[in-house]
C-alpha cells in the first residue's frame, strides 16, 4: 500500500535537529503535531478502505489544526460530546460529515446538539440507550438516527479501552432489532454502530472479525440502512520494534466478515489518524543517582501525557540532545506528586543532564486531550508543522488561566 509514506513513523525518523530548535524556540514541555502525517495517515485509510465511510474521531485529538487537516483529506467527524460537536462544525466540517456518538449524554449535550442539528439537519446522531431517543423526541429530534449495539465482543490494548461487550456502550445487539422497528416511523434510520475497542494490534484481529461478522448479520437483519458503522481502535505500534498493524489485511478481514451487506460500511478511527504525527518534548530538570537507579525528572507530567500513568502505556523516549552518550538505566518521572507520574521505569538512556531535551513518542493520539491541570500545572502549548513551517496552534496557558476561574466569598453572588 502506498498511501503516501511509510506505514508507520518512529520516534527515530523525525528530525531530531528540528525538534531541539522548536524545544528551544516555544519552551518546554511541548507538544508538536506534524498535519503532513496526519494528511498521510487519513490518505493512507482511505486507500486501504476506498468503499468505506472514513470518520475520524475527534477525541484523540480535537485542535483545530487537526481537525481541518483531516475535513481536507475528506475524512468525517465522530464526535463523542457536544463540545466536539461544536468544534467539528467550527473546523467547517459540513453538517452531513458530523456524526455524534451520544455515551450516557448529559441534558446539556442533547440540548446542544439538537440546537445545532437544527441548523444542520445532516448531522447523524448514534445512541446507545433506547431511553436517548426518548430524550432526543423530547427535544424535537425526528431526524438521522443510528443504533449502537453492544456486540458482545472486544479488544484493545487495555481492559480500560476495551469497549465492546461492557454493558456501558451499546443496546444489546439482540434487542437491537425490535428497537429498529420501533423507531423507524418516526426518525430517519440511516445505521448500526459498534465499536470493539483501542488499539487493537495484530493479535486482536480474531474479536474485530467477529464484531463485523455480527454486525454484518444485524445490518442484514434490520435491513434498508444506508451505513453499518464498524467502529474504529486501529493500533499503531508504539515500541520501536513493534510491528505496524498491516492496515491492508485489516480492511479485507472486515470485508470477509461483514459479507454481502446492502449498506455501505463505515470505519472511525483516531488514533490512527493522529498517534505518530505527534511528540512531546520536554527538558530535564533534576536527575538523580540512587543506588538503583538514575531518577531522571522532566518537565513533562501525569497532567502532560496521563497514558502512561492510566494504562501503563509505552512510549518511545529518546535524548536528543545527546544521542550518541553511554546509555544508563532509568526512571523518567513528572513534576507531579503521585508514584504514577512515571513514563518509564527500567529504560536505558543516552546518560541524560539537567537541560537536555527529551522526545516523547506517538503524543499525537490521547495526548494533549488528556491533559489536566492537576497540581495546578499549567497545560503546554500545541505546535503544528506542515509545508509552510511550524505554527503555534495552541498557547501555553498561564498560572493566570489555571485560576481564572475561581471565585473569592465576597464575589459570590447568591442564587
Ligand atoms: N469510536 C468510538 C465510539 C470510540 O469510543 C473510540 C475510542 C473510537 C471510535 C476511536 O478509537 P481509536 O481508533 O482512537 O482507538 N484514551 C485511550 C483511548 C480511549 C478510546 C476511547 N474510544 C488511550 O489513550 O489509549
Amino acid at each position: 500500500m502506498s498511501g503516501g509514506g511509510p506505514a508507520v513513523r518512529r520516534l527515530s525518523d523525525w528530525d531530531r535537529e528540528h525538534l531541539l530548535s522548536l524545544a528551544g524556540e516555544f519552551g518546554s514541555p511541548l507538544y508538536v503535531t506534524d498535519l503532513r502525517r496526519v494528511r498521510e495517515n487519513c490518505l493512507r485509510l482511505r486507500e486501504a478502505f476506498p468503499e468505506a465511510h472514513v470518520s475520524y474521531a475527534v477525541k484523540a485529538h480535537a485542535g483545530r489544526a487537526v481537525l481541518e487537516t483531516v475535513r481536507e483529506a475528506g475524512v468525517d467527524a465522530e464526535c463523542a460530546s457536544a463540545g466536539e460537536v461544536e468544534r467539528a462544525l467550527d473546523a467547517g466540517f459540513p453538517g452531513e460529515r458530523v456524526r455524534y456518538t451520544a455515551v450516557n449524554p448529559p441534558d446539556a449535550d442533547l440540548d446542544h446538539v439538537v440546537s445545532r442539528w437544527e441548523s444542520n439537519p445532516e448531522m447523524t446522531v448514534t445512541v446507545g440507550a433506547a431511553d436517548t431517543i426518548d430524550r432526543l423526541r423530547e427535544r424535537g429530534f425526528d431526524g438521522r438516527l443510528c443504533l449502537r449495539a453492544n456486540p458482545g465482543v472486544g479488544a484493545g490494548h487495555h481492559e480500560k479501552v476495551t469497549t465492546g461487550g461492557h454493558a456501558k456502550f451499546g443496546i444489546p445487539i439482540d434487542r437491537v432489532p425490535d428497537l429498529a422497528a420501533d423507531v423507524r416511523e418516526e426518525f430517519d434510520l440511516v445505521g448500526v454502530h459498534a465499536h470493539a475497542g483501542s488499539g487493537i494490534s495484530g493479535d486482536d484481529l480474531s474479536a474485530h472479525r467477529e464484531l463485523v461478522r455480527r454486525m454484518g448479520d444485524l445490518a442484514r437483519e434490520v435491513g434498508g440502512l444506508e451505513f453499518v458503522d464498524v467502529g474504529g481502535g486501529f493500533g499503531v505500534p508504539y515500541r520501536e520494534d513493534e510491528p505496524p498493524l498491516d492496515l491492508a489485511a485489516v480492511a479485507d478481514a472486515t470485508r470477509e466478515a461483514l459479507g454481502e451487506v446492502d449498506a455501505q460500511l463505515a470505519v472511525e478511527p483516531g488514533r490512527y489518524v493522529v498517534a505518530d504525527a505527534g511528540v512531546l518534548l520536554s527538558r530535564v530538570n533534576t536527575v538523580k543517582e540512587v543506588p538503583e537507579t538514575t531518577v531522571v525528572g522532566i518537565d513533562a507530567g501525569m497532567t502532560t501525557l496521563l497514558r502512561p500513568a492510566m494504562y501503563d502505556a509505552y512510549h518511545a523516549i529518546s535524548n536528543l540532545s545527546r544521542p550518541d552518550a553511554d546509555p544508563v538505566s532509568t526512571i523518567v518521572a513528572g513534576p507531579v506528586c503521585e508514584t504514577s507520574d512515571v513514563f518509564a521505569d527500567g529504560r536505558d538512556l543516552p546518560d541524560p543532564e539537567r537541560g537536555d531535551c527529551l522526545a516523547l513518542g506517538n503524543a499525537g493520539a490521547y495526548g494533549y486531550e488528556m491533559a489536566s491541570t492537576y497540581n495546578s500545572r499549567p497545560r503546554p502549548p500545541e505546535v503544528v508543522l506542515d509545508a509552510d513551517g511550524p505554527r503555534l496552534a495552541r498557547r501555553r496557558e498561564t498560572l493566570h488561566d489555571v485560576t481564572a476561574l475561581e471565585r473569592t466569598a465576597s464575589e459570590h453572588i447568591p442564587n
